[in-house]
């Protein structure tokens, strides 16, 4: 274990919704996110939404002082398509542009390198109206917006994903309802997957088009494993696998859909033309990948969808999310791309864990958890490194405790603590820790 490469980029991640708060600032149109808060009737949603968030729409400045002052090298942020192009499409609000170019400079004045996310979730209300994602078009309307924004600021930002999670987009927003646009249709996953899968091809040719540089997607990955090695077990773990890792990685690197989507859909299947696999494949400078956790697959002939079920281990600990805490996944995960996909530049894009935080009568907040959890991923993906995966960088999820989608503001993931009431920051342990892990480039990883 001798530390990690000089160049290796250390990072933290947020998004736009999560923490900037006044969405409908200087002449921003609504999001569906916005929406989709406003319009709640149960759930911690009814009561909490991004309206104030962190302010870091007003508190940038702020923020990156604290970025600084943690050593962070790069940061990791989105932006609000519906603050650019209130419509989400045609007419651009220069305000919104102004903002981002404000904090892309900020950054930079910092010696902080910016990568900015086309699409972190919060898609423009308008385009809502028309279909959102299940609209064949805004894969176009997508590309536009990203022609824009890449044309503004890709002399300054130097990495760009164009989607967030797509299995996130589909599953929660189009299979489960539990987030924006809230359908619960099984059927319009396939679409809106597919779709969204066309919109990062395009964005990758208009971003390019318009002068940006290192472009590539981000998905995340929940490594399945068997509940046992009975073959129904093994079947559905591949299933499961399918569904929620392979559906974009596939298509992207191999040109068609894992095999497994036809029978796990049925008739709700698609045709989808043949052209469309070039412009999905349309080749990626990187891939970022998000890591959390991993679970078990069951065979399960009684579940409302594909036939498995999953599950936690019942022993090993949890956050305050449920997930699983295992390491392990982390280095399996990212041997098994290589080795399936071949060797592409990789940046972990999201890494970490909301847990409650002891409460801090002096100093910082001891979030002793949150410690042993980057300590435990950052060994294991070390380890992966080691066994030749090419991994350039790592980003912290998440510097700032924020608005945790569905779950409101009860999951605390940041590095630094937010006093939801004040607004006040606060850097807990795991901030000083990780800061500490920068400055020696990981050689104080040593177990
Ligand atoms: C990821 C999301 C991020 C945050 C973390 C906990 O799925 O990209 O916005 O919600 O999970």
């Amino acid at each position: 274990m001798s530390g990690f490469p000089k160049d290796f980029l250390w990072g933290a991640a947020t998004s736009a919704y999560q923490i900037e708060g006044s969405p409908l600032a200087d002449g921003a149109g609504p999001s569906n996110w916005h929406r989709f808060c406003h319009a709640a009737t149960a759930g911690p949603l009814l009561h909490e939404n991004g309206d104030v968030a962190c302010d870091h729409y007003h508190r940038y400045r702020e923020d990156i002082a604290l970025m600084k002052d943690l050593g962070l090298q790069a940061y990791r942020f989105s932006l609000s398509w519906s603050r650019i192009l209130p419509e989400g499409r045609g007419r651009v609000n220069p305000a919104g542009l102004d903002h981002y170019s404000r904090l892309v400079d900020a950054l930079l004045e910092a010696g902080i390198q910016p990568l900015a996310t086309l699409y972190h979730w919060d898609l423009p209300a308008a385009l809502d109206d028309q279909g959102g994602w299940l609209h064949r078009d805004c894969a176009g309307w997508f590309a536009d917006y990203a022609h824009r924004v890449c044309g503004r600021l890709g002399d300054r930002v130097t990495g760009w994903a164009t989607l967030n999670e797509p299995w996130v987009v589909a599953h929660e927003g189009h299979l489960q309802g539990t987030h924006a646009p809230g359908h619960a249709c099984p059927g319009e996953v396939p679409i809106v997957s597919h779709n969204l899968l066309r919109a990062h091809g395009m964005a990758l040719q208009a971003g390019r088009a318009a002068g940006a540089r290192n472009l590539g997607l981000v998905v995340n990955l929940e490594p399945k494993y068997p509940v046992s090695d009975r073959p129904e077990d093994l079947a559905a773990t591949r299933r499961a696998d399918a569904y929620m890792n392979r559906q974009y990685l596939d298509p992207v690197f191999l040109g068609r859909y894992p095999a497994e989507l036809a029978e796990i859909f049925g008739a709700d299947w698609p045709e989808f033309p043949e052209d469309d696999f070039k412009v999905i494949g349309e080749p990626m400078d990187f891939l970022g990948i998000n890591y959390y956790s991993r679970s078990l697959t069951r065979h399960d002939p009684a579940a409302a969808f594909g036939q498995w079920s999953s599950e936690r281990h019942p022993t090993n600990p949890r956050t305050d999310m449920d997930w699983e805490v295992f390491p392990q996944a982390l280095t399996d995960l990212l041997v098994d791309v290589q080795a399936r996909y071949g060797e592409i530049p990789i940046l972990i894009t999201e890494n970490g864990a909301a847990y409650t935080d002891p409460p801090s009568v002096v100093g910082e907040p001891q979030d002793r958890l949150r410690v042993e959890y980057l300590r435990s991923h950052l060994l294991a993906l070390r380890e992966a490194m080691d066994r030749g995966v090419d991994v350039r960088g790592y980003f912290a999820w998440s510097l700032l405790d924020n608005f945790e989608w569905a779950f409101g503001y009860a999951k605390r993931f940041g590095l630094v603590h937010v006093d939801f009431a004040t607004l006040k920051r606060t850097p807990k342990a795991s901030a000083r820790y990780y800061s500490d892990v920068i400055r020696s480039g990981g050689a104080t990883l040593a177990p």
